[in-house]
């Protein structure tokens, strides 16, 4: 396998310690969690996204686990503007807040409490199971461009978070380009259902989630190679990324660092143990792999 070489990198915007990301809603709905990821070897953290009121989620059973990962409906469950007190001991660090809204407004809106606190803002355009958010939003072009306008006119790096439950990935990749995204994320979970046999009932209390983990990583691998096409702004790959090999993959199909979610959810050392395989003194300049499986 390639190796590359140590070091901190910029992407989107954003000063990170290496290539290797927490993925939004994975251990980040508090300070102490996001610091001890951080101090585990992680490069950056994407805190749960945070939308414009306090949300209590979808009832439970929220997530199952199925072969090659998880499904999940939590229903963005989050805390809203009382989340900005748990970044005031992580100032100066790699620290992306996750944002969600209904509007171009709600985004601007929920965008402005973190303008002096982050690092950066990642806009949850693609969650598969919150009705009026994420993926409803996500699979129209002119409402990802208006959103990612609304939020990138406050000057932090806007990267735009992308769902892979549409037929054109590369067009909404583009959307978000012209509003004026520093970084694409490339993906969401992959909508999915699980039926019990026996209650002859959905599993989930919301019927429907978003399928994570390894099962994912081909899916994953797709979307980063069509917008490596389609866009010029860095891409930041996430689906189902659990080794080395995997974010070696993730930059020849055109990501220049990746997030990782479900892998930490099994090894909270993950960030360590990839980076140990990852990088070495003699290895290469990461920029030299990033898109080159592209003819
Ligand atoms: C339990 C759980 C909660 C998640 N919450 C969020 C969230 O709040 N916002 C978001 O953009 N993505 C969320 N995601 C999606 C992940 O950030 C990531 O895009 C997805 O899980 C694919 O990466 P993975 O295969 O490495 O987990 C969540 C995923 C899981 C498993």
């Amino acid at each position: 396998m390639v190796t590359l070489y140590p070091g901190p990198i910029e992407v989107g915007g954003v000063q990170l310690k290496n290539h290797l990301l927490l993925a939004a809603g994975i251990l980040g709905t508090t300070g102490a969690s996001l610091a001890r990821i951080l101090a585990n070897g992680a490069g950056g953290v994407v805190t749960k996204s945070i939308g414009p009121d306090p949300k209590e989620g979808h009832p439970g059973p929220c997530l199952i686990v199925v072969d090659g990962g998880i499904i999940n409906a939590m229903g963005l469950p989050n805390p809203s503007a009382a989340f900005v007190d748990e970044l005031a001991a992580l100032k100066g660090e790699p620290v992306v807040v996750s944002i969600f809204g209904g509007t171009p407004e709600e985004f601007r809106t929920v965008a402005d409490w973190f303008v002096d606190r982050a690092s950066g803002l990642e806009l949850n355009l693609s969650c598969p199971h919150a009705e009026g958010y994420g993926a409803s939003i996500g699979s129209d072009p002119a409402l990802v461009e208006e959103c990612t306008r609304a939020v990138a006119a406050l000057g932090l790096p806007t990267w735009v978070k992308l769902t892979p439950n549409v037929t054109d990935i590369a067009g909404i990749g583009a959307a978000a380009e012209r509003g004026g995204a520093d970084a694409i994320v490339a993906v969401n979970t992959v909508k999915a259902m699980r039926i019990s046999t026996s209650l002859r009932r959905p599993v989930l209390g919301n019927r429907f989630g978003g399928l994570s983990g390894k099962a994912i990583f081909p899916i994953a691998i797709r979307c980063v190679y069509e917008l490596h096409e389609a866009c010029s702004i860095p891409i930041i790959g996430c689906g189902g990324v659990s080794t080395a090999d995997n974010v070696v993959e993730m930059l020849m199909a055109g990501a220049s660092a990746v997030e990782i979610g479900s892998a930490v959810i099994d090894d909270i050392g993950i960030f360590a143990s990839i980076a140990d395989d990852l990088y070495s003194h003699d290895g290469i300049d990461a920029r030299e792999i990033v898109g080159c499986a592209h003819g």
